[in-house]
């Protein structure tokens, strides 16, 4: 079965009491066992719910992995993935990272005794070059957060596999529609599925999938033991998002890709970056690792300070002014002051996240009325 098909029908059986099309939410916390010592299929929902395990079924398909599990939120997902560490180890992340994943590598791994540092990932051979003989894990984007960079993932892989690192690639900006990591040798990927995947706003989750039945039981036990999984309602929402998945992330990036042309085309617009553009300097490695399309998000520079920043971000009407992304309604946002000011100042300068970049995220109303949208708030 084709995505679009496995996204509607893998984990969505038709309700074997009922009949019923769409997966019931079970809001169970526990369940009757046959006898005392003797397990059922589900015993206590922390360690599996119905609805949730339906989800992951999807989404395991969606990856192309063995497994997924599904979290309370991205970095609940994250978070478990950095528990395959001890202390004493070592990861290399990208630069280009989601602020949250920067914070909880610098804060709280550090502080479990787990070292990190940023490596820039444009020039793959930089690599080994960083890897010190505790080196444990690579962490990167598939799309980078906010200067939507696209490594060389294969590449990559290769080089950490050769160190025998684990790599954990976050793919929430490419989604699995345009990007597959596992189908490149990539150990972890993780989502947080409060964006794309879910879609709609309306849900918090994080996703872990992988390739390998002993990692995947090796996760399974760890989110057990912490206990940071997805609600069955969430579980629902999810699953409902998923099925519209593909539809969405191709119509979302046929409107990026117009708006990004109508900003490069701008006269108060010093500079665009989005991966569809023949200027973005991964236009050409785009093209080959996205799988026709080169997602929602644009990033991009209005002429002025960052007061001027503040005012345009401020005066937009249809693109609302809130962190987060990939639902069906557009956003924007200053990366400096929002997403990413977690970074400190000269981890920002270093990323090129400047004070004058707007992070747009393209959502699925008309496009002609986004494009109007914007000119009016460049004119401020
Ligand atoms: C790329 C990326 N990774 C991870 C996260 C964290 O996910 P969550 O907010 O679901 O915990 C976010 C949230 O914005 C994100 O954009």
């Amino acid at each position: 079965m084709k995505f679009r098909t496995r996204a509607i029908h893998v984990g969505n059986d038709p309700d074997p009491q009922t009949g019923a099309v769409v997966t019931p939410i079970h809001l169970a916390s526990t369940f009757i066992q046959p006898g005392a010592g003797e397990w059922g299929k589900f015993d206590y929902s922390r360690s599996g719910n119905p609805t949730r395990t339906a989800v992951q079924e999807t989404l395991a398909s969606l990856e192309g992995g063995c497994g997924a599990l599904a979290f309370s939120s991205g970095m609940a997902a994250t978070h478990c993935a950095t528990m395959l560490l001890s202390a004493g180890d070592h990861v290399l992340a990208g630069m280009d990272i989601y602020g949250g994943s920067y914070r909880l590598f610098h804060n709280i791994c550090k502080s479990a005794g787990i070292q990190v540092s940023l490596v820039d990932l444009q020039s793959p051979d930089a690599l080994s070059a960083q890897v010190r003989p505790n080196t444990k894990m690579l962490w990167l984007e598939g799309i980078g957060n906010p200067r939507l960079t696209v490594p060389d993932l294969p590449r990559l892989t290769d080089i950490a596999h050769a160190n025998e690192l684990l790599v954990g690639v976050d793919n929430t900006f490419a989604t699995p529609v345009l990007l597959r990591p596992l189908e490149f040798g990539v150990d972890v990927v993780m989502h947080s599925a409060t964006k794309y995947l879910a879609g709609h706003s309306d849900c918090l989750a994080g996703v872990l999938a992988v390739a390998e039945p002993k990692l995947l039981n090796r996760l399974y036990y760890i989110q057990n033991a912490t206990g940071a999984v997805l609600s069955p309602f969430d579980s629902y929402l999810l699953a409902r998002g998923l099925k519209t998945l593909d539809l969405r992330v191709r119509e979302q990036s046929r409107s990026a890709q117009r708006i990004a042309e109508f900003l490069e085309g701008h006269g108060q617009v010093r500079s665009v970056i989005y991966p569809g553009l023949a200027s973005h300097p991964d236009h050409e490695r785009a093209k080959q690792l996205l799988d026709g399309g080169f997602g929602g998000m644009i990033t991009f520079e209005a002429n002025g300070d960052y007061e001027r920043t503040k005012r345009i971000v401020k005066s937009t009407k249809l693109f609302g002014l809130a962190v987060s992304l990939g639902a069906v309604e557009s956003l924007i946002e200053q990366p400096a002051s929002m997403s990413h000011a977690s970074y400190d100042a000269a981890a920002r300068a270093k990323a090129g996240i400047s004070d004058s970049l707007i992070r747009l995220s393209v959502g699925l109303e008309d496009v002609d009325d986004l494009i109007e949208d914007l000119t009016q708030a460049l004119s401020h």
